[in-house]
């Protein structure tokens, strides 16, 4: 099995084959949106971190047994890229025995024609080190060219070794089903698809994409599985910090004083369960997404401190019942 742990790795039967790949990933991946560096959209979802901060969140991701990292290149313009890629260098530096993690990164397609693909590469390539991506997606469905000329360009990355795989992002059953078919045409497989899954935010159960993974073999990657922290309670707790957040998350994620009231009880539950198991309430809300969906579903939580990393990862070795699942499953239905 080829597979890239550090440390305190994880069993290899807590590994997960990821779609139709031969990758076997850790259940959680580290989102890596945070390392904005504070350019871009994402300094105003996040307040930026510095290098030795990103160093060190990478250091316990890759200690605790997570294996791989989530990219794109929008991220406050390709600083997370090149800051994942120093941090990189520098654990290799500490440790030479230090083995890279896989890496997935994101093609930005919007106002964008699929020939661009060839040379935003290798601007991606160049700011990780030249490392390879092994997962490459496709970050929305909406391009200046088609899904078929985009996928033309993708497979030819798979061929030149720049990328060992194809994914793609926010896209619904009907797109997913058609990438697939275009992908088998070229002789290859589509892998996964990433989007918002948390118990705040259960739509791809109803709207198609979680079954056509599950019939069509691809992986759900769940970004934004802790809502964007509104599912750790810390909100809850203190509901004054909402003013604190950029007007565009509050719309975009339902950070409202109404959410807050109609998620108690949702809180209270995780909080409950977490109590159980010693853990916290953002470990349980992780381990669900990761359980409730046998091995089809993968998260990538955010991380802007190594506190929130250290806690999070815990989620991995936490064992739900089935009851609790279905406890959450019902509380979460608001
Ligand atoms: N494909 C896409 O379109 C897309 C969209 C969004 C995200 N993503 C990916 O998904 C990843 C995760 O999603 P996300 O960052 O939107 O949301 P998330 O993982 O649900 O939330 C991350 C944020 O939650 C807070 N947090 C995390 N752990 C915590 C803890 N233990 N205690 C208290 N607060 C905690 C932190 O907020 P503070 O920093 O405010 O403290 C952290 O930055 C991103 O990094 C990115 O890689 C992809």
């Amino acid at each position: 099995m080829d597979n890239q742990l550090q440390g305190n790795q994880l069993q290899n039967n807590q590994l997960r084959k990821m779609g139709n790949s031969d990758l076997w990933l850790s259940p959680l991946g580290l989102g890596a949106w945070q390392f904005s560096g504070g350019k871009g959209f994402g300094s105003k979802f996040w307040k930026g971190i510095n290098q030795e901060q990103v160093t060190e969140i990478i250091k316990i991701s890759l200690a605790e047994g997570i294996n791989w990292i989530d990219t794109a290149e929008a991220y406050g313009h390709g600083t997370s890229e090149q800051m994942i890629a120093q941090s990189l260098d520098t654990l290799k530096r500490q440790d030479p025995t230090f083995t890279d993690p896989y890496l997935a990164d994101k093609w930005w397609p919007l106002a964008r024609k699929a020939t661009s693909i060839g040379h935003t590469i290798s601007i991606s390539r160049a700011n990780l080190g030249n490392r390879i991506i092994t997962l490459y997606q496709i970050h929305h469905p909406t391009s200046r060219s088609s899904l078929q000329k985009q996928l033309k360009e993708m497979a030819k990355l798979v061929g030149n070794n720049d990328i060992r795989y194809v994914g793609v992002s926010n896209f619904s059953a009907k797109q997913m089903r058609k990438t697939q078919a275009i992908l088998e045409e070229l002789g290859l497989v589509l892998v996964s698809n990433q989007v918002r899954y948390n118990l705040f935010d259960r739509r791809i159960e109803t709207n198609g994409i979680l079954n056509t993974a599950k019939e069509l073999g691809i992986a759900i990657i769940a970004y934004s599985p802790l809502h964007q922290g509104l599912l750790t309670g810390k909100f809850h707790k203190e509901p004054e910090r909402i003013k604190q957040l950029f007007w565009l998350k509050r719309i975009q994620y339902g950070f409202t004083k109404k959410n807050l009231e109609r998620t108690k009880p949702l809180i209270n539950t995780l909080e409950t369960i977490a109590n159980q198991h010693q853990a916290t309430a953002a470990q349980v809300a992780l381990a669900w997404l990761i359980t409730a969906h046998g091995k089809t579903v993968f998260a990538i939580p955010g991380a802007s401190s190594p506190a929130h990393v250290k806690g999070n990862i815990q989620a991995m070795q936490l064992q739900l019942t089935e009851q609790e699942i279905h406890q959450l499953r019902t509380a979460s239905e608001l």
